[in-house]
């Protein structure tokens, strides 16, 4: 299996500049000096860090990815950051319908396809979130659930915009709570994952396509989950804002 291991940190709402660019040279030392293998690790801070970090990390391995990312090139739309912007900061990730974006600012699938295009059309790669709530889980309908993010959210990109997505399965229901799937129940569903996009696309691209878990994963936890068949890393969310914890997870990776 020849498809790329990543370990992502998304640091939601936390730190200033100063922090940033502090964490990230804690991170970029541990990654030179402890990180074996060729895992990608990408840190996805609020996008005031975006430039800064790029900077700071010329010449190191890690990779850089904002949080969101509006779907038209430029405008009238006050608050808002295009991809185009994304890019002049050297970022080469965008993280597109997390949970949080869905849940607290009302992102329909609709919108989350006209970005994931927009990022690809602009050289960025999308990191497309997916998962259930505690509800649609407790109800059996999760697949269904994912299903339609899937298929609604990414089944509009032609094979080669496709071939630089990267999933991120977070149940709603382990994020930030301390509760995480089990590697068997994450198997299954990033198994479904990758048995829906041979059928749509083909073998080809979907055995190429990472698949990431997110949704609690610590240093405790990271080998077991990524030792699954069709895990190829994690979405870190509290976790990856402590460069001890974030590069023990990285490691777990390999
Ligand atoms: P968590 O967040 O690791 O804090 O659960 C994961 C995420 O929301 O990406």
């Amino acid at each position: 299996m020849s498809r790329k291991k990543i370990v992502a940190g998304n640091w939601k709402m936390h730190k200033t500049l100063e922090e940033s660019m502090a964490l990230t040279t804690e991170i970029r030392g541990m990654v030179r000096d402890e990180l074996r293998g060729d895992t990608q690790v990408i840190l996805i801070p609020p996008f005031i860090s975006l430039a800064g970090m790029a900077r700071l990390l010329e010449g190191s391995a890690i990779a850089i990815g904002a949080q969101n990312c509006h779907w038209e090139d430029q405008g009238a739309y006050t608050g808002e950051i295009s991809a185009g912007m994304i890019k002049s900061t050297g970022a080469t990730y965008v993280l597109i319908g997390h949970s949080e974006r869905r849940m607290y600012f009302g992102e329909t699938n609709e919108q989350l396809a006209a970005k994931t295009k927009t990022v690809i059309r602009h050289g960025l790669k999308p990191i497309f979130c997916v998962g259930e709530s505690q509800q649609e889980r407790e109800d059996k309908t999760y697949f269904k659930v994912i299903e339609k993010q899937i298929t609604e959210g990414l089944f509009h990109l032609d094979r080669k915009e496709f071939s630089s997505v990267v999933i991120a399965y977070e149940p709603v229901w382990a994020i930030g709570t301390g509760l995480t799937a089990s590697p068997e129940d994450a198997q299954e569903i990033h198994h479904l994952i990758r048995k829906l996009v041979a059928n749509y696309y083909n073998e080809e691209i979907a055995d190429a396509l990472s698949i990431l878990y997110g949704g609690s994963v610590k240093p405790e936890n990271a080998a077991q989950l990524f030792a699954m068949a069709d895990i190829d890393g994690g979405l870190i969310g509290g976790a990856s804002l402590k460069a001890r914890d974030f590069i023990e997870i990285c490691k777990a990776a390999r």
